[in-house]
């Protein structure tokens, strides 16, 4: 059997992980890597003053990874810069916050072959090679330079920008062209995936035939694989002894009041303000329901060093505390806004004592909260999962309460919706929810991905 090699800018262990404060993609692969004989490779997160090369090897839970660490400088441009203050908002349509700096520019491609100069020596013959996301775009192609011959694919875990944003970008084209070093490209979506194929087409004079898309001499397969969790871990997870401690508190803690749960790193992405003032609303338009609820935004706070995220993060406050000056009384406080990420088990917990669940990006890849969520209920009495329209996840959680996470109005009619809501039809909801959330887990997102990149999906069209 190949090895796997995985490679992200972020490497965490695969036990203790913090589902918020992490973001999804941590938590799925460490759920992905256990059962791999291979390796995790990326950045430590540690700053060291010169760039040495060294690799950091360490072994738990099944999981070998591989670390380096980055100069002050690469995590400048290349984190905060490039990959933060670029790429990050220009693909969540946020072209008004993306910087265009050359500096930028170059930072990401040093570590990028920073990163192919040191993974190559570990690469064996046979080994089957899965970057993933915005951080590593070119990474294929400075193995392929140094010599690579291996499968190599390649994940995107954000969305893909419509062609005329992603035309904004300076040297797009050549960014768009060192894809096509991968043999698989994967999105969340088929709306991503659509947006790619538009860029390629109409862009850069390349053509579809079937799943494949064609530029030049290069031939590669894309496809739509929406990345899952480990759903049946995480719905025991969620009757687990801490589970179980974190769902009493909360429930101590309402007094007999409806939680509704929102979880997100803190990040203009998320629609976090929207979300405020779409709950303002619904406190505003029924002051007879008002005291029945309380909303919990758990909002660990992310990528510090980037202006955009201090500018949401000082507005949160604020907003939070407007919303609290003007709504509450002695014995209630209308939001519980709390800046610090816990752990799976607790999140579990705090999931199924949640009447809603209030997932509203503005645009998301996929959401993994979301299906966290929907794992964690109890299925004798679900709560509600509320789900933007333009989250990834969207599009297999049909039986969710969709909604404009633009509209305050639509925020506060899902609201009081889901707060109506009869149990059968919560329970019937949830089924439907549940059904994809362990159809389409982790571990048939990492299958899928991995078949197609080697190219063992195909032998078996042939074969039937
Ligand atoms: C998103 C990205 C991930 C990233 C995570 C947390 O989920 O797709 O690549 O790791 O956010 O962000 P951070 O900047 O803290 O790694």
């Amino acid at each position: 059997m190949s090895r796997l090699i995985v490679v992200s800018n972020r490497v965490s262990a695969p036990r203790g992980s913090h589902s918020g404060a992490q973001g999804g993609l941590a938590v799925a692969l460490s759920a992905a890597l256990q059962e791999y004989r291979g390796i995790w490779f990326g950045w430590s997160g540690e700053v060291t003053d010169q760039f040495t090369g060294q690799i950091s090897f360490e072994r738990e839970h099944g999981v070998t990874t591989a670390t380096i660490d980055l100069e002050p400088q690469d995590v400048e441009e290349y984190y905060d810069g490039y990959a933060n203050r670029t790429l990050w908002p220009l693909f969540h349509y946020r072209v008004d916050l993306a910087e265009f700096e050359r500096g930028f520019a170059d930072g990401y491609q040093r570590v990028n072959e920073r990163f192919a100069q040191t993974l190559m020596p570990l690469i064996e013959p046979d080994d089957v090679v899965w970057i993933q996301d915005y951080h590593l775009l070119p990474l294929g192609q400075e193995l392929r330079r140094r010599g690579a011959r291996e499968r190599m694919g390649f994940f995107l875990h954000i969305p893909w920008p419509p062609r005329r944003l992603l035309s904004t970008l300076p040297v797009a084209e050549e960014l768009v062209r060192t894809l096509f070093a991968y043999d698989v490209i994967g999105f969340q979506t088929d709306e991503w995936l659509q947006s790619f194929l538009d860029y390629v087409r109409e862009e850069m004079g390349g053509h579809i035939e079937g799943d494949h898309v064609v530029l030049g001499e290069r031939r590669i397969r894309v496809m739509a694989c929406p990345i899952g969790i480990d759903a049946e871990n995480f719905a025991q997870l969620a009757r687990s002894p801490q589970a179980r401690m974190a769902y009493r508190n909360m429930r101590d803690s309402a007094v007999g009041r409806d939680m509704i749960i929102g979880v997100d790193r803190l990040d203009y992405s998320k629609g976090l303000e929207e979300r405020f003032l779409g709950y303002e609303r619904f406190l505003k338009e029924h002051p007879a329901a008002r005291k029945e609820v309380f909303l919990l935004q758990i909002a660990p706070p992310s990528r510090a060093a980037v202006e955009s995220y201090r500018i949401i993060r000082a507005s949160l406050d604020s907003l939070s505390g407007r919303v609290n000056g003007a709504y509450a009384d002695l014995d209630w406080v209308p939001i519980r806004y709390v800046n610090q990420g816990y752990s799976r088990d607790v999140l579990a917990g705090v999931y199924r004592a949640a009447k809603i669940g209030l997932v509203t990006p503005l645009r998301d890849g996929m959401n993994l909260v979301a299906k966290e969520y929907v794992a964690a209920q109890d299925p004798e009495d679900p709560g509600v999962l509320i789900l933007s329209r333009f989250a990834g996840a969207a599009s297999q959680l049909t039986a969710a309460v969709l909604v404009n996470p633009h509209s305050a109005e639509e925020i506060s009619d899902a609201i009081m919706t889901a707060l109506r809501m009869r149990r059968e039809e919560r329970i019937e909801r949830w089924r439907s929810l549940m059904d994809n959330v362990e159809r389409e887990d982790v571990v048939w997102w990492r299958q899928t991905f991995v078949s197609a990149l080697m190219g063992e999906d195909q032998a078996l069209l042939v074969d039937s």
